[in-house]
């Protein structure tokens, strides 16, 4: 038996032994590719690309994996990058799924390398001034190419046709000649080749696609442009036949299609005007797109602010063109998840409520970014702040509010320890925020919905600092007193004891399962601290736990102790509750019994 144990474990360092260079020759190798591009490119010395940082962690505009081993994603939009890229250095990065590097003055040629990285998806080029032939070997993994506004010339590569995922092809104003290949067209959704020096006909896969797909060039012809048959009498008999007997066809598929598309379009333009009347953020992209695409860009972009320690690098124009969810609504406005790409998530945040001018945003905003980051505070990363438009983002934690799992749709219910660990998680978070951001620095907005889950479930604060920026339209609009403390309801003005006092309420929330706010379809809200101490006070103590957490055995001690902290923490009186340093402290004894 022992002899038999000796050899698992000996085999299992072996195994670890065998891949662990493997791992680290490979983040070496993404870092030793990455240096070998910033030496051709001066610029981007200014970056913070040292050697002695930890690229996964700090260099801007590197995205690493999940297990930090390899880096999968460059975004260096509009840094002002000049010069050559080498051969064998971006190319090298063989794990690299984004590459974005638009709107800098790249120039000459691409490497060929590039395009034939084995995992990349999205490569965005557009608004350079790259120059001679696309190469012609790509990866078929592609499904996103914008090579827009360069200076490439030769042929679009027939190569092109390969690539089964592709979804956008962007090539417009460059100078490619020669005729159209056919592209495989399965996912095809956005193709423009506008204002280039292409010859020929239109192939007949790509006659789906708008006019304004191939504006631009004068030799091309045939659908959606003017007919071929003009120029070269001798193909008519050939597009006429091939015409015939495909155009039956979608149509005859098509009806029905149409139909229930129209009644789908019809529905959501419905749903839409009742749910949200804002414009949504899909809505708005478009008009900034145009914006960009006109030149306004630059003044614009420089207003996004971003936050120390943001290791993405994205700009307005990335925002508003990204596809984005809506997420939810909150008191400060409306939440959207937007994807940079494929593997980076942000959430966007259009703020409602805004009550003060740019320089007051601007210098509160600084406090907040002063704040060290702490794993239990959901880092902001960047604002923008216009006459229409504010906004801020921040990074997106996967696993949503505390109060969707505590009342979401066919969520799991969480158990005890998972109540606990949250509750000490938060705690963290907002003791951090009162000792980074001064005495008088307050989260001001402590709730269950602003306490998100991590992956391994803990609870990771959102939004904080903002209240002194917003109206308080939801204390006056709002019947509930929900999380205020009483202070707060009478002089508008939060303080940290006031933040203690709303994070007792959220202690009491998660024992009792009952929520402050008005949910949906409960018209019923209690004061949460009254009704708890009427009840205890009645010695009926066991009455108040949530029945879910009632069929878990040996926690009612535990879930007791956390009642007599969530207790002191709702106390009338504001100098009478702990500071969130005591509270952290009483927490972590109850986990010790
Ligand atoms: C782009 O590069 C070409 C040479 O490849 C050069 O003639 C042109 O002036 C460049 N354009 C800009 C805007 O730098
Ligand atoms: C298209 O242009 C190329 C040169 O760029 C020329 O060789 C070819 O014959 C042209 N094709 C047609 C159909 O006009
Ligand atoms: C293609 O680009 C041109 C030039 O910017 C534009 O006018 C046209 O609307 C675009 N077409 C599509 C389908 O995006």
């Amino acid at each position: 038996m022992k002899l038999q144990d000796l050899r698992a474990t000996i085999f299992f360092l072996l195994s670890l032994l065998a891949i662990l260079p493997h791992i680290i020759a490979n983040l070496d190798s993404d870092k030793h590719a990455l240096l070998q591009f910033a030496v051709s490119i001066p610029h981007l010395s200014k970056l913070n690309w040292n050697s002695a940082l930890s690229i996964c962690n700090s260099w801007i505009g590197i995205t690493c994996n999940k297990d930090k081993t390899r880096v999968v994603a460059i975004h260096l939009p509009g840094v002002g990058l000049t010069g050559h890229i080498p051969a064998n250095s971006i190319g090298k990065l063989d794990a690299l799924q984004v590459l974005n590097l638009r709107a800098n003055n790249l120039n000459g040629n691409l490497p060929s390398d590039i395009l034939s990285i084995p995992s990349l998806y999205s490569i965005y080029l557009q608004h350079n001034n790259f120059s001679g032939d696309i190469p012609v070997s790509f990866s078929s993994t592609l499904g996103v190419i914008d090579f827009s506004f360069n200076s490439f010339t030769g042929q679009i590569p027939p190569t092109i046709k390969n690539l089964p995922r592709l979804s956008m092809l962007n090539l417009k104003f460059n100078s490619l000649s020669g005729s159209i290949p056919n592209l495989d067209v399965s996912r095809l959704s956005f193709l423009n080749l506008s204002y280039n020096m292409l010859n020929g006909s239109v192939p007949y896969s790509l006659r789906k696609f708008p006019l304004s797909s191939f504006v631009g060039n004068s030799n091309l012809c045939g659908t959606p442009l003017s007919s071929c048959s003009s120029r070269s009498p001798s193909r008519k008999g050939d597009n006429f036949k091939k015409h015939s007997n495909e155009i039956i066809i979608p149509i005859a598929i098509g009806g029905p299609c149409v139909i229930i598309l129209l009644v789908l379009f019809i529905y959501f333009c419905y749903i839409n005007k009742k749910v949200n009347n804002n414009t949504s953020m899909v809505e708005q992209k478009n008009e900034k797109l145009e914006d960009f695409e006109n030149g306004v860009q630059d003044s614009e972009k420089n207003e996004l602010t971003f936050f120390k320690g943001c290791s993405y690098n994205f700009d307005l124009e990335d925002l508003l063109s990204a596809s984005a969810d809506f997420l939810g609504k909150g008191s400060y406005g409306t939440a959207y998840r937007v994807s940079l790409d494929e593997v980076s998530m942000i959430v966007v945040k259009r703020l409602k409520e805004v009550r003060v001018v740019k320089k007051e945003f601007e210098q509160h905003m600084d406090i907040v970014g002063k704040i060290k980051r702490h794993p239990n505070i959901v880092p902001f990363l960047a604002c923008y702040y216009s006459k229409d438009e504010k906004l801020l983002v921040c990074e997106y934690v996967p696993y949503g509010s505390l109060s969707s799992a505590l009342y979401g749709n066919g969520r799991t219910r969480l158990d005890w320890d998972t109540r606990l660990k949250v509750c000490l998680g938060a705690a963290k978070g907002i003791a951090h925020i009162h000792s980074e951001g001064g005495t008088k620095f307050t989260h001001g907005n402590i709730k269950a919905s602003n306490i998100l889950l991590t992956r391994d479930l803990d609870g990771c604060i959102s939004d904080f600092g903002l209240s002194p920026l917003m109206n308080h339209t939801s204390i006056k609009n709002n019947k509930a007193v929900g999380y205020h403390a009483p202070e707060v309801i009478e002089t508008r003005k939060g303080t940290q004891k006031s933040d203690v006092y709303s994070f007792g309420v959220l202690v009491l929330e998660l024992l009792t399962g009952k929520s402050p706010l008005p949910l949906p379809g409960h018209e019923d809200v209690v004061n949460l601290p009254r009704w708890v101490r009427a009840v205890v006070k009645e010695e009926w103590t066991a009455e108040v736990f949530d029945a879910v957490l009632m069929k878990y055995h040996n926690i009612q001690e535990e879930m007791v102790h956390m009642l007599q902290i969530a207790l002191l923490c709702v106390a009338k009186v504001p100098d009478m509750r702990p500071s969130m340093g005591e509270v952290i402290k009483m927490i972590e004894q109850i986990k010790h019994l």
